[in-house]
């Protein structure tokens, strides 16, 4: 068996969450190796939807390890009503089958402070909450860590000189303080509850590995959210990207053998930011509609367009996909044409078929679109690849033939059993 790292390969809302889900049942541990509580995960399961932002998806796999590696950010108290709402459903009833590593940063109500206080001078469009402040005062070094609210005397200590600094950024953006001894009590209290979670995960993660055991790192956000790769400004605050993987979780980038990256059949962005394929038209709407595109975190409506190939290779490029998944390819049908963007036409009249890393030529790209057939047939029964009509299988062909990529599952609906899987990403080739 081998480990395999999940990523978003647009940006972000592909539908990760299903397909970590369904690719659990190979593994034996799933982690979380970056962002926070800004993701959100959706799973239906027997008709039960479970959204989660920060325990692994893997969760809802009785007896699977999940990590939540010293890359995350974390909000205890989004951890906390997490926990809760998976052990009130009987899941989770070990705590040692989560670990949180005691290095992970904490999201204290000033981070959430400072990113509200900052969308309203330059929006970002950010989900709120507080992931680019916290991730900030990490790389500053004057971040609190899980390990930090299980002490009281260092909390205090470092809190006691952060805070202030907190308001003074707060108060210029015109939000309201914070208190030190209310702020304090409440992550010592927080702390306490998370304390049974938190360990040293990169050592229980090597020893997984050591033991040849399967892992699954489930990526969030999407590649284009990269803070290196991405749209940048517009992006999120950490790497996104598979490489990401191995520095997230504490462990060498070797023990990391395949790389699936996950993209809607069409394209879809939360926040501002280019998208080139974007629709303001019916067929956008019709996306957003069937596709019901609102976001899991924040419930804002997602902006929708075309499937664009040049994202997808440019995925490819930066991960090192050595697979696709592809999901939601049910919203399609019905579409008398679908269109894929083959390149982009620029501002100074040239035509490109990769990625521009120019931000201000990829605000004015013109995609060039290919149109395949459409197909009427409703998708959602098929258990096989060869079952799908002919003109889904020849969208999918296209599409690997122009990213370069097999597609080694695609999914046809919601639940958990409407994916067709081509190929274990476990297997070594
Ligand atoms: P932040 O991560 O909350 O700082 O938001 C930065 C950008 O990333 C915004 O455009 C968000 O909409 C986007 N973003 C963050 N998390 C997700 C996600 O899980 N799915 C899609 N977009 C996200």
């Amino acid at each position: 068996m081998s480990n395999v790292v999940i990523v978003g390969a647009q940006w972000g809302d592909e539908g990760k969450g299903k397909v970590v889900d369904l690719f659990t049942s190979w593994a034996d541990v799933v982690v979380r190796y970056q962002g926070g509580a800004n993701a959100g995960h959706t799973l239906v399961v027997g008709g039960v939807k479970t959204v989660l932002h920060l325990v692994p998806s893997g969760v809802l796999h009785p007896g699977k390890k999940c990590i939540i590696g010293n890359g995350v950010v974390v909000d205890p108290e989004a951890l906390m009503d997490e926990i809760d709402l998976l052990r009130s459903r009987g899941l989770l009833s070990d705590p040692s089958q989560l670990v949180v590593s005691e290095n992970a940063h904490v999201i204290l109500p000033y981070h959430k402070r400072i990113d509200a206080g900052r969308e309203k001078q330059k929006a970002i469009g950010t989900t709120g909450r507080g992931i680019g402040p916290c991730y900030e005062d990490k790389v500053a070094r004057r971040g609190i860590r899980i390990r930090d609210v299980l002490k009281a005397s260092a909390l205090r200590d470092k809190l006691e000189s952060r805070v202030g600094e907190a308001n003074a950024q707060i108060q210029a953006l015109g939000g309201d303080k914070c208190e030190l001894q209310p702020l304090i009590e409440w992550a010592l209290k927080l702390g306490e509850r998370m304390r049974p979670y938190v360990g040293d995960a990169s050592e229980v993660l090597s020893h997984e590995v050591a033991k040849g055991r399967a892992v699954l790192f489930e990526g969030a956000q999407g590649t284009l959210l990269d803070i290196d790769h991405g749209t940048y400004p517009y992006v999120t605050s950490s790497n996104t990207v598979a490489g990401n993987a191995a520095v997230g979780a504490g462990i060498g980038p070797t023990a990391i053998h395949s790389v699936i990256g996950i993209t809607k059949a069409y394209t879809t962005r939360v926040g501002n930011g280019p998208l080139p394929t974007e629709l303001h038209d019916s067929v956008g709407e019709r996306l957003r509609s069937v596709g019901a595109e609102f976001g899991a975190t924040t419930g804002r409506p997602r902006r929708c367009g075309w499937l664009d190939a040049l994202v997808l290779r440019y995925a490819a490029r930066v991960n090192g996909l050595s697979g696709l998944a592809m999901t939601k390819l049910d919203v399609l049908t019905g579409f008398e044409k679908i269109l894929i963007a083959i390149a982009y036409k620029l501002p100074n009249g040239k035509t490109v078929s990769e990625f521009p890393s120019d931000p201000e030529l990829l605000e004015r790209a013109q995609p060039i679109y290919e149109e395949l057939p459409g197909w009427k047939e409703p998708l959602g029964d098929q258990r096989e690849y060869e079952e799908l009509p002919e003109n889904t299988r020849r969208y999918i062909e296209r599409v690997e033939q122009l990213v370069g990529v097999d597609a080694i599952a695609v999914s046809v609906g919601a639940e958990r059993a409407e994916t067709i899987v081509r190929k274990n990403p476990f297997r070594h080739p």
